[in-house]
């Protein structure tokens, strides 16, 4: 403290600093009046943040969040790149065949009384393996599915007298493609050798019966069939433009998904 004194202000010695100290010390005395007198007078508490600037950062959060909604690719790291495909991710649908959605349909429909190996139950749900209901006449295939079936019957030297429910659109309503998928499913299953039974077929079926609300019996169920349509000569004619315009359409997706993945984005990985 002492030792500033002496390094700060004129020196006692000096005559002429110290007159000229005294006259800034009076100037300098006046400015503090002068700042003084003009101070505002202090208040206690602090100014709150302008409203009007509340609402601007609001909507700017907003308008931010808005923006990374939409532009923001989902963060993808490839999403700036000239070969930027937003479905390259995406699994290509594959159409699986009737059989393997005939497998499902069975899983999940059929199998908790036709138990899942085809063999049913001993004089209650008649066996599906072996069954001449089955692999026979389609048209007997599609009424019981259609429109279910009950009454006496017999299977496989089995008798049996409950009630089949309709899987058509007055029961469970299965779609065209469902149906034929667990019809063929079942004809082909479990040593079962029977044609596919195609969607145009479970088609034709449908309009003849959709419409009918009671269940079959026996032996009307096996009465009045019209000729089988030839599977033969019908599927393959039938199935194939349809099936292989797929297939192909679905090549050439793949194709050209693996090969947006295996050529070009190793390229822009190595520009990255
Ligand atoms: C609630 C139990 C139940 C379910 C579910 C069921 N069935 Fe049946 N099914 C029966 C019964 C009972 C009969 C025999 C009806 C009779 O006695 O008149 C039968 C008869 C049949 C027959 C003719 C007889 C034979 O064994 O060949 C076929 C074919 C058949 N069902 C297929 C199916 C298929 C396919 C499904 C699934 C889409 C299915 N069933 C779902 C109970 C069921």
């Amino acid at each position: 403290m002492s030792e500033q004194k002496h390094n700060s202000g004129p020196h006692p010695d000096n005559k002429d600093s110290l007159e000229h100290a005294a006259m800034q010390d009076e100037q300098m005395q006046e400015v503090h009046a002068q700042l003084m007198r003009e101070k505002e007078e202090p208040e206690e508490g602090f100014s709150p943040v302008p409203i009007f600037l509340m609402f601007l950062f609001a909507t700017l959060c907003f308008w931010g969040g808005v923006y990374l909604v939409h532009y923001s690719a989902n963060f993808r790291w490839d999403a700036y790149s000239p070969y930027f495909d937003p479905n390259a991710d995406k699994p290509v649908p594959v159409e699986i065949t009737l059989f393997a959605r005939g497998e499902k349909i069975f899983r999940n429909n059929c199998a908790v009384c036709h138990q899942g190996t085809g063999v049913g139950v001993p004089g209650v749900y008649p066996p599906i393996a072996g069954s001449d209901w089955v692999t026979e006449h389609p048209q007997v295939l599609a009424r019981v599915l259609i429109n279910g079936l009950n009454g006496p019957i017999e299977v496989m030297g089995g008798k049996y007298n409950g009630n089949m429910p309709a899987f058509g659109p007055t029961g469970l309503n299965l779609s065209d493609k469902d149906l034929a998928g667990v019809m063929t499913y079942i004809r082909q299953e479990w040593g079962n050798s029977a044609p596919d039974m195609t969607v145009a077929m479970v088609e034709s079926y449908k309009a003849l019966y959709a419409s009918r609300s009671s269940p079959w019996n026996y032996p009307a169920v096996k009465a009045d069939l019209d000729p089988i349509p030839e599977p033969a000569v019908e599927a393959p004619a039938e199935a194939a433009p349809e099936g292989s315009e797929a297939t192909e359409a679905e090549a050439e997706a793949e194709t050209a998904a693996q090969g947006a993945r295996s050529d070009e984005l190793p390229v822009i990985a190595a520009a990255h």
